[in-house]
């Protein structure tokens, strides 16, 4: 079964009555009247958000409306928009937003339709709200109507929330299922080319966070964009950052083989590799009983590879560094988490 059945199955697609009830079902005004200057992710995180609409917006003076807007839109600087709107709750953070021309005060939830004209935005913005949205599918609809024909839709989200106002949905969908639950509600709304999907995890939390001290990476980032139909099919798809690593030069593999064999050391790195214990299941194809893995969390090696892995279409997973003692060749280890395979390690 894939994961889109397993949604299915959950009932946690498209939408059913309850799936979008929330702890605290008091007017959004409410909750959103106290001003929240606030960051919602640390600073990689926010770097890589500001990458992701770097990369993906393509438009020359782009029009765009950033819907669920607070102080900061997260533009890159190199963005040069036309102008910009930003739709939210709270005055004051509307306000802040040295980004925005135009701010509306509009609840989402009490009136989903957007008060702008048909086809008036190249780009339609929903950074870490989208968990809030208690009729999805009827807000993209809007955004679909409101952004002219090939305009981007993009919805950027992480893994933290406001707890009285999450969606039922939202909070008890896997991670992985996430991005899959907001591609759902992109082919329900209608309007829009197929949807793609890009995601950054587990790189290292800045020291200086708050959180430095819990040992835990800087918050992932997954963004899922699809743009309205009707634009201009000669236009190339649109970049996914860091897309341009391909183009990079490969490293010679044999001779950081040969090095490796010498000194165990990890080429991208430095770190010792650690000898690790081949799990014997049905599928192990090695005739020998221990591999060198390099397992260090923040490897460039590990880390780069939750977005290679993504941009080839396998989201959420990566690769460790692995050195077969016996061919004295390297490979990559498919890794899903941080934790897998580390109990296979071997004290030497
Ligand atoms: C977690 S903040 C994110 C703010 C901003 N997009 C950002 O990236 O920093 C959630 C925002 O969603 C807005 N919001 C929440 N419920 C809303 C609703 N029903 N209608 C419109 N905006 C809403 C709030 O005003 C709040 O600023």
């Amino acid at each position: 079964m894939d994961n889109r059945s397993n949604l299915a199955e959950a009932g946690l697609a498209v939408g059913q009555s309850g799936d979008f009830a929330r702890q605290d079902e008091a007017d959004d005004s409410l909750f959103y009247a106290q001003e929240r200057m606030v960051s919602h992710l640390d600073r990689t995180a926010l770097d890589t958000v500001e990458r992701i609409i770097g990369s993906l917006v393509v438009e020359k003076d782009p029009v765009i409306l950033d819907l669920m807007a607070s102080w900061d839109s997260h533009l890159p600087p190199s963005l040069r928009a036309g102008r910009v709107v930003g739709l939210g709750l709270n005055q004051g953070e509307l306000a802040a937003n040295r980004a925005l021309d135009e701010c509306v005060i509009h609840d989402l939830n009490q009136d989903p339709s957007l008060p702008f004209a048909d086809a008036s935005f190249d780009v339609v913005l929903n950074t870490v709200s989208v968990d809030y949205l208690v009729r999805p599918v009827e807000v993209f609809a809007e955004a679909a109507r409101v952004l002219k024909p090939g305009g981007l839709h993009l919805v950027i989200f992480s893994n933290r929330w406001f707890e009285p106002k999450v969606t039922h949905i939202w909070r008890e969908a896997g991670e992985t299922e996430r991005p899959l639950l907001v591609e759902d509600w992109l082919r329900a709304a209608g309007g829009f080319a197929e949807a793609r999907a890009f995601v950054s995890k587990n790189k290292p939390r800045p020291q200086d966070d708050k959180y430095a001290h819990l040992n835990i990476p800087s918050d992932p980032v997954y963004a899922v964009f699809a743009d309205r139909l009707g634009g201009d099919p000669a236009r190339p798809p649109r970049p996914l950052p860091g897309a341009d690593r391909a183009r990079r030069p490969k490293r010679d593999l044999k001779a950081l083989a040969a090095q490796v064999a010498k000194d165990h050391a990890c080429p991208y790195c430095g770190q010792q590799l650690k000898k690790w214990e081949i799990p014997q299941t049905p599928f192990t194809e090695w005739d020998i009983d221990y591999m060198y893995v390099c397992f260090n969390d923040v490897c460039p090696y590990l880390v780069g590879g939750w977005e290679e892995m993504g941009r080839q279409g396998n989201l959420g997973s990566s690769y460790r560094l692995m050195f077969n003692p016996q061919s004295q060749t390297l490979m990559p280890m498919a890794v899903p988490s941080l934790s897998t395979a580390k109990d296979g390690i071997v004290d030497e």
